[in-house]
């Protein structure tokens, strides 16, 4: 069973995501469990504060590292830990792979203006970003992380084919579906998809899947191109 932990000034954010649909579903069926801890509760002053101003001036508020150090000693997690950060590496399908074989994940979310840079720098920390985007806090990149790697532990989704055919799963885009009507508004479906001829449909999916990669994410295609000359590609 996968434990994940988050670290949020704003619990109530995971409340419903996380009893709703697949990933409340997993919760159910043991595969998962949740912890959602509050930044607040590791404080120790009257007014529970978690940030402050700035060193150097410049507007916003900055989240203080004491209250993550310890909510991570309290938490002594397994890793991986991951910061969300507009500055993190990207968050790719094989991070979503590495976090669902792990026991552990633990995911802190920042807000406002920044998170002080020393909870970053830990070398037990991962800074990891969902898109070149800010938005207003960690908790739907985090939220988003989650849904990525809950529905690849096994038995999470009702058919475990249907990850396997998304996109990123074999680096390439997911080819296009379609479901009746045969034709709508004058658009019909190809052909080949309603041959009943599997090996036509198969290979007419990964052309497709091809075909969208290199037209849409040539740096999905140029990894991909490279590792089929390593002999990597099946
Ligand atoms: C307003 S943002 C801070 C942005 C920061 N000043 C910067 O420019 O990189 C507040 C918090 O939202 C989260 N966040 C914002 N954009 C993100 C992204 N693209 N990926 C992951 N987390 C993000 C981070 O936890 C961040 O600390």
């Amino acid at each position: 069973m996968l434990r994940i932990n988050v670290v949020t000034l704003f619990p109530e954010l995971f409340e419903a995501p996380l009893r709703t649909s697949i990933l409340g579903r997993a919760a159910e069926k043991g595969l998962v469990a949740y912890r959602v801890v509050d930044l607040r509760d590791h404080t120790h002053d009257r007014h529970r504060t978690v940030d402050d101003y700035p060193f150097g001036g410049g507007a916003g508020m900055v989240l203080k590292p004491e209250p993550f150090f310890e909510a991570l000693e309290a938490l002594a997690p397994q890793p991986p830990v991951a910061l969300l950060s507009a500055r993190g590496a990207p968050f790719r399908h094989d991070d979503a792979v590495r976090y669902s074989v792990g026991e552990e994940l633990t995911l802190l979310c920042g807000h406002y203006k920044d998170v002080d840079a020393r909870v970053g720098a830990r070398d037990d920390i991962e800074e990891i970003a969902l898109g070149d985007a800010v938005l207003s806090g960690g908790e739907f990149a985090a939220l988003c992380i989650i849904d990525a790697v809950v529905r690849l532990l096994p038995g999470a989704l009702g058919d475990f084919e249907s990850a396997a055919g998304d996109s990123f799963y074999d680096g390439l885009l997911s080819p296009p579906s379609y479901t009746r009507p045969r034709t709508y508004r004058g658009l019909a479906v190809p052909d080949v998809l309603l041959s009943g001829d599997h090996a036509a449909i198969d290979a007419w999916r990964r052309e497709q899947a091809k075909r969208l990669t290199r037209e849409r994410r040539p740096d999905l295609w140029a990894r991909y191109e490279a590792e089929r000359s390593d002999g990597t590609e099946t």
